[in-house]
């Protein structure tokens, strides 16, 4: 796992979108997988910023989300569909139809979430995954006590969650679904390279867990510590609790130019 401490919350989007400009440049139909909430938001800004300055196109790629809402409305603004279409879509050169989610309003949702798993493996896997992180340690939706081997499923969200992300339904969280379509752990560690960006001193105990703790279903993200490409790109408060925080710092700077992202 490669620990990248930036001096500010932009250097975080910035080193992330280094990461997927250099994957585009060497595979121009790449498949990224997208996450929503506030943590990638200024990745997918810079991504903009670089395709429409022509260094950089998705146009070639096709984008997976990682999970979404049971039972919003499909014009739901904090549908996550919609919130990717918005974050994401309308900031790059990636068609609309290129980028999928799992459908949190079908009928059969188990049907739904096995459809998911088909559709990311047809594609040949996820290249490179963006990960936020919760407050809780969740990533995706997978919430503490999620299986390490799970796979896209029906999760119920903890009040923690719904607490955190009432900011985006009027400050109550009773308006925030209790249930959501994620990808599972193991289908997030299918990924070939996973980023996580995490900002603010609200992250600094989940990261410490994620970076240092025993690997443990009570911290979902420690999964991480299992897959051999991981980098997890972090502004100082997210940082705060990391006892290696020095080294990791002097591993990022001498780290040899040949060697990629
Ligand atoms: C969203 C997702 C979640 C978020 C996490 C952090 O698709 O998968 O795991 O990444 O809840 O959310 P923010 O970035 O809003 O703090």
């Amino acid at each position: 796992m490669e620990v990248i401490i930036v001096d500010a919350a932009e250097d975080v989007a910035r080193v992330a979108a280094d990461a997927i400009t250099a994957l585009y440049r060497g595979k121009p139909d790449a498949v990224l997988g997208v996450a929503t909430g506030s943590s990638p938001v200024g990745v997918y800004d810079e991504l903009g910023r670089r395709v429409a300055a022509g260094e950089l196109s998705l146009s070639g790629g096709r984008a997976f989300m990682l999970d979404e809402y049971v039972g919003l409305p499909a014009d739901h603004p904090e549908r996550y569909r919609n919130v990717i279409e918005r974050d994401f879509v309308a900031k790059v050169d990636i068609a609309s139809d290129a980028v999928s989610g799992p459908d949190g309003g079908a009928d059969d949702l188990a049907a739904a979430c096995a459809a998911y798993e088909r559709a990311i493996a047809d594609a040949g896997g996820i290249d490179l995954q963006i990960l936020g992180i919760g407050t809780d340690g969740h990533i995706a939706f997978n919430e503490p006590g999620s299986s390490l081997a799970s796979r896209t499923r029906i999760k119920t969200l903890t009040s923690q969650t719904r607490a955190d992300n009432a900011r985006f339904f009027g400050d109550d969280p009773e308006a925030v679904p209790r249930h959501c379509l994620t990808q599972g752990i193991g289908t997030i560690r299918d990924a070939r390279h996973l980023v996580l960006v995490a900002t603010g001193r609200h992250k600094a105990e989940a990261v410490h867990q994620l970076v240092e703790g025993p690997v443990s279903a009570m911290w979902p993200a420690t999964a991480l510590q299992l897959h051999p490409h991981v980098t997890v790109v972090l502004d100082p408060p997210a940082s705060s609790r990391l006892q290696l925080a020095a080294y990791y710092t002097e591993t990022y700077r001498a780290k040899p130019s040949w060697q990629g992202p």
